[in-house]
């Protein structure tokens, strides 16, 4: 299958482009920038220059393509860019998604993924949280529940075969946001935040892509699927294992902010609790996590910053 990819170069798309060429697929990656390009061949993906705003040059980007995975975003950065910032984010998720959409009816790629966000749920306490729980985005997760919003309204009108995604929170050898986790923690620097008691699914990078890969190659029109591992973990929970680990000192209890060491993730939805249930996913689509849960994939970061001496 050949795989037309936004985003590619970001920290999903870059595990995502190896899994799918290990699985025999094609992957042509859209690129904003000369660095991206070079990423793109690096992995051996064929390079589209644009920004994704272009419905004709995404048209012809599109021809000889079986599928689409849009995983262009842009989370602001912290707080205080969130006002500015988020109108712009909201077009690169919406507005690229349904760019994507006009095009590849021009085109006739039928297939779509969206892997969009856990944080569309909003909070939900000690609840378990499958696809049927209604949705209480907020305005950080509004984009993508918009977005969701978008793909299956096009998949209903049998435009496109739309597949939705809530991928949990992302951890990889390679994110600043997880290096700068283990960092602080190791100092003494990050601490529980409140009780510490909200769920949080966490999800390794090889394992986000091994779901898109199965999403692409089943594509069930309009199913939507939490992507998660197999045990979401208090915070509390989480830091204190992470901390020792690490080697760091018992962790404060306190509500210290942990923006410096958290990098671009979304931090409204660090305060959310989502104990997410992947159980739709594993009957459905074969997902079988590598990484059942934080303890197999952090500990393999930490071996494998280990191996390379940049722990
Ligand atoms: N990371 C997480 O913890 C997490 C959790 C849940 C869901 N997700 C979802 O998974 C998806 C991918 O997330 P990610 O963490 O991989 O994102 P990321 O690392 O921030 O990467 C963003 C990607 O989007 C590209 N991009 C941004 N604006 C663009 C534009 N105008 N034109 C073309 N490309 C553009 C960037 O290209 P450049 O190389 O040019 O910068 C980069 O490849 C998103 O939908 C995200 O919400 C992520």
């Amino acid at each position: 299958m050949r795989v037309f990819v936004t985003g590619a170069t970001g920290l999903v798309g870059r595990a995502l482009v190896p899994e799918l060429i290990r699985h025999g697929h094609d992957v042509v990656g859209l690129a904003r920038t000369i660095a991206s390009r070079s990423m793109l061949h690096a992995m051996r993906a064929v390079a589209c220059s644009g920004q994704g705003a272009d419905v004709e040059l995404l048209s012809d980007a599109l021809s000889g393509v079986h599928a689409i995975v849009h995983l262009a975003t842009g989370i602001p950065a912290n707080e205080a860019a969130v006002e500015d910032e988020w109108p712009r984010k909201r077009e690169v998720i919406v507005g690229m998604l349904a760019n994507l959409l006009e095009a590849s009816e021009r085109s006739g790629v039928r297939t779509v993924i969206f892997p969009g966000f856990y944080g569309v749920y909003g909070d939900h306490g000690d609840e378990w949280v499958t696809e049927e729980t209604p949705l209480a985005p907020d305005k950080a997760s509004r984009p993508f529940a918009e977005a969701e919003e978008l793909l299956l309204r096009s998949t209903e009108a049998r435009r496109s075969i739309g597949v939705i995604l809530r991928l949990g929170m992302v951890y990889a050898a390679d994110a600043l946001h997880t290096r700068g986790l283990l960092y602080g923690l190791r100092r003494g620097q990050i601490a529980i935040r409140g009780d510490g008691r909200m769920y949080w699914p966490q999800l390794h990078v090889e394992d986000a892509a091994q779901a898109i890969r199965l999403a692409l190659e089943r594509s069930p029109a309009g199913e939507i699927f939490n992507i998660c591992d197999n045990e979401p973990v208090r915070q509390s929970e989480l830091y204190r294992h992470l901390a020792a680990w690490a080697g760091g000192p018992p962790l404060p209890s306190d509500t210290g902010p942990l923006s410096p060491y958290l990098g671009s993730l979304n931090l409204s939805s660090l305060s959310l609790s989502v104990r997410m249930s992947n159980r739709k996913a594993k009957a459905k689509l074969g997902f079988k996590p590598r990484y059942p849960t934080y303890r197999e994939g952090y500990r393999a970061i930490i071996e494998e910053w280990k191996r390379e001496g940049t722990d």
